[in-house]
């Protein structure tokens, strides 16, 4: 058992998540509360090195009330879906305690925690920033309460796509029968070791945040595209299985073919929502465009391109065409350096009346990545040691 005294203490944990990108979308809600979706999905998780999300979860007995914070700025804590999040881990915590030796949880259930999480990415240029926001969050906590389990299924009452970021490399999520939610799981369909050559290029056309989030043109979907229901019924189930196909054989035509038809169907169900939702604009589409024809110039697909709820272009392709597909790229999208923030691996399109390349690129290494992971350094803690952001 603890000291009395160590109460007053504050137990910080810090960890990172990546972003992931789906290759087979997730489109439309069968449950909005539990976030169960229409169809299964599959996605390549994103090498942290470049994308990530990184949270301090703090813990103590002087704490009043949970809080948190996102990107500096303090957020409601209040939100179903940070509640649900909460909730569920508590649940877990809950029933390891009712398991265990009861004086083993340091950590009260009734201490409070603060939050602090935040980017490397703007949040605004529609990079999956609230798939690796809340894998973060939920397995920061789970890491800070000791717990295990399903952990997926939690993040998936974060954001839907959350649950695919909380495994590395390439990654299912099962859409599940279970009205309660309890099969609809991420699973890893094979680690970021499995395909070395394989790399990711985001082509940042615009920051602007979306029109319409994927939450609300999910819904309006559900409700009144036919294509949308047609796709999950009759497509995507064959789908998922030629795409774990390809990626068990690395075999990159089919993959790469299977990723644009599935982004192309995903944006035509957009079209076929009342109204009608745009994601794509001109320079998507010219991007667009521009791989067919580059893979109809080698008459074979070397380059893919996939696009979710923004105009921001995708890129996955091999290792050794990557230096080339760059230069076409910035040929047909001049470059043009304007001191913006750089990014790593990611070419960033502004968009103004005619398209510019803004990087100078460096070395173009973003691959499959890992899962979660804890950062053991305490100096990149994001709280300070009173338990508020530093
Ligand atoms: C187009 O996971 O952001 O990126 O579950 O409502 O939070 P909610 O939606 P979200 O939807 C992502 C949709 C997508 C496709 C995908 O990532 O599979």
């Amino acid at each position: 058992r603890m000291p009395e005294d160590t109460t007053q203490d504050i137990i910080f944990v810090t960890c990172t998540a990546p972003v992931n990108i789906a290759v087979v979308k997730y489109w439309g809600k069968r449950d909005e509360d539990l976030i169960l979706p229409i169809n299964s999905s599959l996605s390549v998780t994103l090498h942290q090195d470049q994308l990530k999300s990184t949270t301090t979860v703090a813990c103590s007995a002087r704490f009043k009330e949970d809080r948190i914070w996102l990107n500096g700025k303090e957020e409601n804590i209040n939100q179903p879906r940070l509640q649900s999040c909460l909730r569920e881990i508590r649940r877990l915590v809950r029933k390891r305690r009712s398991n265990r030796d009861p004086g083993a949880d340091v950590l009260s259930l009734s201490h409070k925690v603060h939050i602090c999480s935040e980017n490397n990415f703007p949040t605004a240029a529609g990079l999956a920033s609230s798939a690796a926001g809340y894998a973060c969050l939920v397995y920061t906590l789970s890491r800070l309460l000791s717990v295990e389990g399903e952990l997926s299924t939690i993040a998936r009452q974060g954001s839907g796509s959350a649950c695919r970021s909380m495994y590395g490399g390439f990654v299912q999520w099962h859409m599940g029968m279970r009205a309660d939610g309890k099969d609809s799981v991420a699973e890893q369909v094979e680690p970021e070791s499995h395909w070395p050559e394989l790399r990711v290029l985001v082509l940042v056309v615009s920051a602007e945040r979306k029109p319409v989030g994927s939450t609300a043109g999910m819904q309006t979907s559900v409700d009144t595209s036919s294509l949308l229901k047609h796709r999950a019924e009759a497509v995507v189930p064959g789908r998922m299985d030629e795409m774990i196909q390809a990626i068990r054989k690395r075999d990159f035509s089919t993959f790469g073919e299977l990723t644009m038809k599935d982004s192309n169907q995903f944006h035509a169900t957009c079209l076929d929502t009342y109204p009608p939702i745009f994601y794509l604009n001109d320079v998507s589409r010219r991007v667009i465009g521009l791989v067919h024809r580059y893979n109809r110039h080698y008459r074979e697909t070397r380059v893919a391109y996939t696009f979710d709820a923004g105009p921001n272009a995708v890129i996955y392709t091999l290792q050794p065409y990557v230096s080339e597909f760059v230069q076409v790229v910035k040929h047909f999208f001049p470059p043009e350096t304007n001191g913006e923030e750089l990014f790593y691996q990611v070419i960033k399109l502004c968009c103004e009346r005619s398209l510019r390349e803004i990087l100078p690129l460096p070395p173009c290494r973003a691959q499959p990545g890992p899962g979660p992971r804890m950062v053991e350094d305490t100096s990149l803690h994001l709280l300070g040691p009173d338990g508020l952001p530093r």
